[in-house]
């Protein structure tokens, strides 16, 4: 893909359905007792890959453009072939909890990328609950062996992981008593503010850890899917970094565990508001307007992103150090590790792309530093075939003077298959 740079952008805005609520209400539709009808589903090839592994797991699906409509009670069934996750961790992770709590075995499968990805975290927790899972050195494929009476535990999380997380919980949705799941950071809580929302009984302690009482059975039902705040991220950075920008997009998620990079980048200068607040099911969204050009000068401490805050910023960290090569004084990323196991490793991709177009990056084991503000040049960019390198540097590409070319771009299907599009439809030159 080649892009060329662009002088603002402009225009309004709707999203497809966020990707992490569609995984996880597909989920929840496809054990409730009654249908379900869930609007704005996601146009991710890794949310089609859930709702392709439940059709193999009996499943009863009818998709019409972007609704999808579950028939509802109805049991999981041993599948005949292996489920097959492609791209997607989120599938992966969260169906081995689901497969962890019913009598039968199944096989998960992913791609080249999916099956180089740690997997030891969801097989320790899912084991100690009574399942089986055998997996070839702590990664897929994975074979599960599931059983319907589980035992509750209550599990520290190693790392800040709402894969993990989820994984324990719908696993628990089949085990006798109380699940619980303590976090030292929050990671995002769609799993616990759904399962409230479809009537299944889990509390937030104060310690902020969750407990998940025994659910029996629940009802579907309907939802309309907030637009995903993550792919909102590259056209609110876009618009931010070039002056005049005017851009508005309606019906987007606002989860605080999802959009703590909108306060970052307010932190940065950036002239973003959010007006129309509403819920779904307990999730926040609404409508966010970004007015182009960088405001004002960021502390050093604004500039640092680490600890805590990681988990919540974690899909956008690749576009935040690319928004951080235009911001005065640069920023630091650190405590995030947990990048190198993405679908790339992103500290890596992230630094030698930004080097490609002519940034000053420093990377350490667990983050990065970028100088700035540097002026990028277009550079031939690797993305690794991951869908939100290829994102990132499509708005690196926008701020940046001559052509840029993005391989495997066609990746960006995995999250965001209009993104391209899209950003034609509001990029002015
Ligand atoms: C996701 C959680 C995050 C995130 C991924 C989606 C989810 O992964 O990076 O894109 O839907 O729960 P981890 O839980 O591994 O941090």
């Amino acid at each position: 893909m080649k892009l060329q740079p662009a002088r603002r952008i402009a225009g309004e805005m709707r999203l497809p359905g966020d990707k992490s609520i569609a995984h996880r209400v597909a989920l929840i539709a496809a054990l409730a007792t009654t249908g379900s009808e869930i609007s704005n589903f996601s146009t991710a090839a890794d949310c089609a890959s859930t709702l392709s592994c439940l059709r193999e797991l009996g499943i009863s699906i009818e998709r019409t453009e972007n609704k999808v409509v579950f028939a509802g009670d109805q049991e999981l069934s041993a599948p005949r072939a292996p489920l097959d996750c492609g791209n997607s961790g989120s599938t992966l992770r969260i169906l081995a909890g689901v497969l962890a709590g019913h009598d039968l075995t199944a096989e998960l499968i992913g791609d080249a990328s999916l099956s180089s990805r740690p997997m030891r975290r969801i097989i320790e927790p899912l084991e100690m609950m009574g399942a089986k899972i055998e997996s070839t050195d702590g990664k897929a494929p994975l074979k599960v062996h599931g059983s319907s009476q589980l035992n509750p535990i209550t599990y520290k999380l190693p790392v800040a992981s709402a894969q993990v997380k989820s994984a324990i919980l719908f696993a628990g949705l089949n085990a006798t008593g109380r699940t619980t799941v303590i976090e030292t950071s929050p990671s995002r809580d769609h799993t616990e503010r759904l399962f409230n929302g479809f009537g299944i009984p889990v509390t937030i302690n104060a310690d902020h850890s969750v407990t998940l009482w025994t659910s029996g059975r629940f009802i579907g039902g309907s939802m309309t899917i907030p637009g995903d705040v993550s792919s909102a991220a590259y056209f609110i950075a876009a618009a931010m970094l070039l002056p005049d920008s005017q851009l508005t997009i309606e019906g987007v998620g606002l989860n605080p565990t999802r959009a703590a990079f909108i306060s970052v980048l307010t932190s940065w200068g950036a002239d973003i508001s959010t007006t129309d607040l509403q819920t779904e099911r307990n999730e926040p969204y609404g409508t966010i307007n970004v007015r182009g050009g960088v405001k004002e000068t960021a502390t050093a401490s604004d500039r640092t992103l680490s600890g805590s805050m990681i988990p919540s910023l974690i899909d956008e960290l690749p576009l935040l150090a690319v928004v951080g090569s235009q911001i005065e004084g640069g920023i630091q990323i650190r405590d995030a590790a947990e990048l190198r196991h993405k679908e790339s490793d992103r500290l890596a991709a992230t630094a030698a792309n930004l080097r490609a177009m002519g940034a000053d990056v420093e990377e350490f084991d667990d983050g990065l530093a970028v100088s700035g503000p540097t002026q990028l040049h277009g550079a031939l960019i690797d993305s690794h075939g991951d869908h939100r390198i290829a994102m990132a540097f499509s708005v690196a590409a926008m701020v940046a003077e001559g052509e840029t070319e993005i391989t495997s771009a066609e990746s960006v299907a995995v999250s965001f298959p209009e993104f391209f599009t899209l950003l034609e439809s509001v990029a002015q030159r």
